[in-house]
């Protein structure tokens, strides 16, 4: 087997290599690791460089560029980066004996927090890019032209949005009819596990009609549903036309009134910021979908403390009750981290206690990751992998059982459903409800776009199947 082929079955065996035809003058593969924002990103990325003369690919030996959307929030996911760069750096040297030049950009939190120590633990990549300087991207790509080791981390006064080129309609239709759009980006909370208020900086909100302007564009190109995304994105202050600060509650409310827009969803949020404005909102308007990501990380008083949440267990669940009383069918998921430095078996029972009072939709679990230069990877009593891993086990087998109670009671009922795209079955279409569950049934693909209303049949665990109810019109947002 040749170097090329060994890189393409590797890469291959990682799942990534699909398909595809056509053949132009230059290709760029784009892989996101980690959160919706770097999908978001990535997209940007691969609109900014369309006008460069750049096509995307899913083939990734064919590509002249390679990018990697970087994800630095746990240990494993930035390992995981240089593993693939290895990868990268045989197929590199496999097309340049074939002739073909390979340009390798490693961009996003990794790139931000790494810099320079990227270049030396591989000498294949071409430019390292930080998220907030991404949109400088094909200048770079000029400079690594003529010289090595091209690097942008910096924090630029000017906003990249300011800069990034639109999508192109055809290419919003190829992404679907369910959209991301960042209005938020940075935190400032300082989580003492978190790297994100170092990599992605401090909090800044987008103006509210930049943002109504691209979801336009996005509802005229077919989409439906926006997700509204930021690393804290409840803490939302965009400018407004007459020069005033809007709350995240304004944002949808403006974000509704765009024609063809049915769906808003926004996530992640952080407790703190879950201001009454937002909690009516859920009640008030029709388009907010009853669903909620709103990270609890612990159910321990003494660890939340020693994380900086700057909340406690008391003030969540009494923050639940009031926004299950503004909208009693909300659904809820969170984030957890079990084995933070400190925790004991006690701290790690009042979690699960927590878990069992509110009953969750949804969730995300972690294992603690030290991340240098947070202050909790300074902290001494860190935990044991083999504790983590028995507590993460035990955790995420009691929130299993919630999700697959909470989709179980759907049986039987009648659920609004957003067609998103084909099943996997020949004649099976796939959408989402408003609780955000992929839902599957028969039907043509002319449904895709539309919301339809679907009696569900049954749960299998993650997903749930239905019978379409064409003679039903749609009872959400209507339009
Ligand atoms: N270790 C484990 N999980 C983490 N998260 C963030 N930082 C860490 C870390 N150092 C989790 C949190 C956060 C989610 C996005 O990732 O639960 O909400
Ligand atoms: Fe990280 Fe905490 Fe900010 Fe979330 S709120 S991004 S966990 S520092």
């Amino acid at each position: 087997m040749s170097g090329f082929d060994q890189a393409r079955a590797l890469w291959e065996a990682s799942g990534e290599a699909q398909p595809s035809q056509a053949k132009s003058p230059r290709r760029l593969f784009v892989k996101s690791y980690g959160c919706q924002m770097n999908v978001y990103d990535a997209q940007r990325m691969a609109d900014l460089l369309a006008p460069e003369g750049y096509a995307e690919t899913a083939v990734l030996e064919e590509a002249d560029l390679v990018i990697l959307n970087t994800c630095h929030i746990r240990e494993r996911a930035s390992e995981k980066v240089f593993s693939e760069l290895g990868k990268l750096r045989v197929l590199k040297a496999a097309r340049a004996r074939a002739g073909r030049e390979t340009r390798i950009v490693v961009a996003g939190c990794v790139a931000q927090a790494e810099g320079e120590e990227i270049f030396r633990r591989q000498r294949a990549v071409d430019v390292v890019v930080g998220p907030q300087s991404y949109h400088r991207l094909p200048a770079l790509l000029r400079r690594a032209e003529s010289s090595r080791a091209v690097l942008d981390t910096d924090f630029p006064a000017e906003s990249k949005f300011d800069h990034l080129a639109a999508p192109g309609l055809r290419q919003i239709r190829k992404r679907g009819v369910a959209a991301f759009v960042t209005a938020q980006e940075g935190c400032d909370k300082f989580c003492t596990f978190c790297v994100v208020p170092y990599t992605r900086g401090a909090e800044v909100s987008r103006p509210v009609e930049e943002i109504a302007a691209e979801v336009a564009r996005l509802a005229a190109a077919g989409v439906r549903e926006v997700c509204i995304i930021g690393q804290n994105v409840n803490a939302y202050h965009g400018e407004t036309p007459d020069g005033g600060a809007a709350s995240l509650a304004l944002l949808t409310a403006r974000l509704a009134e765009v024609p063809g827009i049915a769906r808003i969803r926004y996530t992640t949020s952080h407790p703190g910021d879950m201001d009454e404005s937002l909690i009516k909102a859920h009640r008030d308007q029709p388009h907010l979908m009853p669903f909620l990501h709103l990270p609890v990380q612990s159910g321990s008083d003494s660890i939340l403390a020693a994380m900086n949440r700057k909340h406690n267990r008391a003030d969540y669940i009494a923050l639940v009750a009031d926004i299950r009383a503004a909208r009693p069918d909300i659904a809820l998921s969170s984030d957890f981290i079990v084995g933070f430095p400190g925790e004991t078996d006690e701290d790690f029972v009042a979690t699960l206690d927590l878990i069992e009072k509110i009953g969750f939709a949804n969730a995300f679990s972690f294992k603690y990751s030290a991340r240098p230069g947070t202050p909790a990877a300074a902290l001494r009593n860190q935990i044991p992998d083999a504790v983590k891993a028995k507590r993460l086990l035990r955790l995420q087998d009691l929130l299993d059982r919630q999700r697959h109670a909470f989709n179980r009671q759907m049986v039987g009922r009648v659920l609004d459903v957003l067609i998103e795209k084909p099943g996997r079955h020949a004649g099976q279409i796939a959408g989402k409800s408003a609780y955000l569950q992929p839902v599957l049934m028969e039907g043509g693909l002319d449904r895709i776009g539309e919301i339809v209303r679907v009696e569900i049949v049954s749960s299998g665990g993650n997903s749930l199947f239905g019978r379409l109810l064409p003679e039903e019109p749609a009872q959400e947002a209507p339009r």
